[in-house]
């Protein structure tokens, strides 16, 4: 499962690091789910509930989803049920799993005051005194106001509860040692930054998408270059990045400068990348459970916000003694190749076995040459500017080893489509 793996980058960020999780905060929900309806994972709600008003959930629930606390604290995989945590989540230092955050008083989050719950999400400290590690992504979710967290409070208090014990974290010594987290704490959370604060020289509409994107949407987890300590570098912001082995792409005004802001809005909100074809790796997961979600003027406002961010374009990697084999490749063409050739987009040859051995008698360097270097409507590299030449490499040995496989499927219409292809 793709989201899996992707947790496993943030993995990386437990005993180092990350940035913050938080976001947005809408006014009426109403709307918000002509969309959602049909497949919504999100539970039955109690709205009776006396403790809070219906608007109050309504907003807290919208705050959910847009910070996706659903796809870590449920373990879909094993259908498990909403919010009731037991998503493990491997890192290098042990294993973690999500806790229950249903309001279950004995395994849940029943007895918790207000003041517990704002603490932790917002300060990552535990009831106890504790420290979280920052793979529950507080310090961007402390770009919510407190009024924010408590509206996600009252949203959880009226998701039925459900009685499941929590699994004992498994994380490896010294790292079992919670106390340890200080010292992350100290070096990589501002404690003082808080609530993002609006720039009043920018429209409202670029405070909401900032407010998006960098606090509850987390984009900077998987679209940022982490450093050593799996601190994204602000140097590289939103400039793309490796999620094991899928590659984010580039969401800067750099990266998205041939879509204009409607263009960027419509890949949340139909999923699909403006070729459109279907996104494929792990950005579906996180669309599946969160962005499509989202109000069109809050996906507008991301737009907004992402077209005017600079950033520099991160190095390409470094190939020393590394070598792809295609299932390596076959990552990179999930996230970056398969929206195009997979349906045969823009004049992209297909994954057939007939059209690749006929582009396999220019010989396989050829091949790798358009793949590095674009040709058409063919992205140098499939728009991944940090891979190696190896891992495109890879991705075109992938391509060449799911066409060999691939002809019973496409029988009928070889010809016409090698017709498209340009001669060369
Ligand atoms: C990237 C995965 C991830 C996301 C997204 C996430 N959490 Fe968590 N959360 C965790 C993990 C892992 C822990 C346990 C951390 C630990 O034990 O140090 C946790 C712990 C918690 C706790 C403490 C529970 C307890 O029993 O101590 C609360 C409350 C919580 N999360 C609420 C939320 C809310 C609300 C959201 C959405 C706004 C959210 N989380 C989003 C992974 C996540
Ligand atoms: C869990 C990791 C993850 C998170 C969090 C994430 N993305 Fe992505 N995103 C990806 C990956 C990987 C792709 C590549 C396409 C795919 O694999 O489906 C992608 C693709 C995209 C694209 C298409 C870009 C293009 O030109 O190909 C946009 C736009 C985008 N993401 C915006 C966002 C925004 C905005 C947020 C935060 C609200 C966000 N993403 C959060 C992983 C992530
Ligand atoms: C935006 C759509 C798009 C994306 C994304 C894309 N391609 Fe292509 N690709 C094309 C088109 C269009 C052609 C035909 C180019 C031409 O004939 O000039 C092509 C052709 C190719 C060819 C055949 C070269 C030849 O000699 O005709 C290879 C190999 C290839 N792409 C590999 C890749 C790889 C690897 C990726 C991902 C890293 C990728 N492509 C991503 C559109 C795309």
């Amino acid at each position: 499962m793709a989201v899996l793996k992707v947790l496993n980058r943030i993995g990386f960020i437990v005993f180092a690091c990350v940035a913050s999780v938080a976001w947005a905060d809408d006014g009426d929900a109403a709307s918000q789910s002509t969309v959602a309806a049909s497949n919504s994972p999100y539970p039955p709600l109690h709205l009776t509930d006396s403790r809070h008003t219906p608007e109050q959930i309504k907003h807290g629930e919208y705050l959910v989803k847009m910070a996706d606390c659903f796809t870590c604290h449920t373990n879909e995989a094993e259908n498990g049920k909403a919010f009731s945590g037991g998503l493990k989540i491997d890192t290098p230092f042990g294993s973690l799993y999500a806790p229950n955050i249903t309001p279950d008083k004995k395994t849940g989050i029943g007895n918790w005051s207000n003041e517990q719950f704002v603490r932790a999400v917002r300060e990552g400290i535990a009831p106890d005194g504790s420290y979280y590690y920052p793979v529950f992504p507080y310090n961007y979710f402390n770009k919510m106001s407190v009024r924010d967290v408590l509206d996600i409070k009252a949203y959880l208090d009226a998701i039925p509860a459900v009685s499941q014990r929590n699994h004992p974290q498994e994380m490896k010594w010294p790292f079992n040692y919670r106390v340890l987290q200080l010292g992350w704490r100290l070096l990589f959370f501002n404690f003082s930054a808080g609530e993002l604060k609006s720039e009043p020289d920018r429209s409202a509409s670029w405070n909401r998408g900032a407010f998006i994107v960098e606090g509850p949407g987390h984009c900077a987890l998987c679209h940022t270059r982490l450093n050593y300590f799996g601190v994204p570098e602000k140097s590289y912001y939103l400039a793309g990045a490796f999620v094991e082995d899928y590659y984010a792409p580039n969401i800067t005004s750099q990266g998205l400068k041939l879509l204009n802001n409607r263009q960027v809005a419509n890949i949340f909100l139909h999923d699909e990348m403006p070729t459109r074809a279907k996104l494929g790796g792990p950005m579906k997961e996180v669309e599946h459970n969160s962005l499509r979600f989202l109000r069109d003027n809050d996906m507008m406002a991301i737009a907004d916000y992402l077209k005017s961010v600079k950033s520099k374009s991160p190095p390409v990697e470094v190939e020393i003694n590394r070598s792809f084999s295609h299932v390596k490749g076959k990552k990179l063409y999930q996230s970056s190749c398969a929206m195009c050739h997979r349906n045969q987009l823009m004049g992209a040859p297909g994954i057939d076995k007939h059209v690749w051995n006929i582009l396999l008698d220019q010989g396989r360097d050829k091949l790798y040459e358009v793949a590095i270097r674009g040709s058409g409507n063919m992205p140098a590299k499939g728009g991944c500017d940090a891979c190696s030449n190896g891992r495109v490499k890879a991705a075109v040995d992938h391509m060449i080893f799911l066409a060999g496989k691939n002809r019973a499927a496409h029988t009928e219409t070889p010809s016409k489509r090698v017709h498209k292809l340009k001669p060369r």
